[in-house]
């Protein structure tokens, strides 16, 4: 119902040639496989770049970031109008290292969805609870305040939900994938409630520590419609066996 959808971000590394060498070892690794989505969001620098190696393949590109303006005097931003521009199809918002570094609320994830909808990218739209939220039992409560202020007056069409907990990013932790299901599961029936039945096409991927090695037990799971890969995106040969074993969904 819901195809499988792994998306690679590859946060701040890779020049523009090391950008072009892993497509260039990628895509010979996923030749012919079908039944999964696929897309790579570097970073700025390397998207023109990697739109026209990818051009005539079914990977979609995806920016890291973006502002909630179109155009004008803010300086070192880049608008959706550009992003398009570029060759993307989708932006990653709301990144928890963008609310933890970059101060990024609710309210200006709010907004830059607003403007990347309205300009037609889609959006995976990040979420998720700190360990002390976790430990505290907030972990609903929390998931439950991130919707509400990002998705105030906002349609659900081209939204996807990346449910990725602060405490299993980067950390070699991954959340067990009964946890993972809990919390898409919470997700699932948050969106139902406030959309009704198109809630059932939403995908909600999972984020945090995926691995070749975790991917096939975390998508076995009934609310894990993919993965938004971080470290193990990196190289070729690990990010497309993540992309495979998601194929088994
Ligand atoms: P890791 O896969 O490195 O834990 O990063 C996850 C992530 O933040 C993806 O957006």
């Amino acid at each position: 119902m819901r195809t499988p959808l792994i998306a690679a971000n590859w946060k701040m590394n890779k020049t523009t040639v090391e950008t072009e060498n892993f497509i260039r070892s990628f895509l010979p690794l996923i030749k012919g496989t079908t039944g999964v989505d696929i897309i790579i969001a570097p970073p700025f620098t390397s998207l023109l770049s990697a739109a026209i190696l990818i051009r005539a393949t079914g990977v979609r590109l995806a920016a890291q970031n973006v502002f909630y303006e179109e155009k004008g005097a803010f300086t070192g931003e880049v608008s959706p109008v550009m992003l398009l521009d570029t060759g993307c199809s989708f932006v990653i918002i709301g990144h928890s290292e963008r609310r933890q570094y970059f101060s990024e609320t609710d309210e200006i994830v709010n907004k830059k969805i607003r403007t990347v909808r309205k300009n037609g990218l889609e959006v995976i739209l990040c979420i998720g609870e700190s360990l002390k939220e976790r430990e505290d039992n907030k972990t609903f409560e929390v998931l439950d305040r991130q919707l509400s202020g990002s998705l105030d007056n906002i349609t659900l069409d081209g939204i996807t939900i990346a449910y990725e907990p602060i405490w299993a990013i980067g950390t070699g932790k991954t959340a067990t994938p009964g946890q993972a299901n809990e919390a898409h599961s919470f997700i699932r029936k948050w969106l139902d409630k406030k959309y009704g039945d198109i809630a059932c096409k939403t995908r909600i991927l999972y984020g945090g520590s995926v691995t070749p090695e975790n991917v096939d037990s975390l998508m076995a799971e009934p609310e894990v419609d993919g993965a938004l890969v971080g470290g193990a995106s990196l190289k070729p040969d690990s990010f497309a066996k993540i992309v495979t074993g998601a194929t088994k969904k």
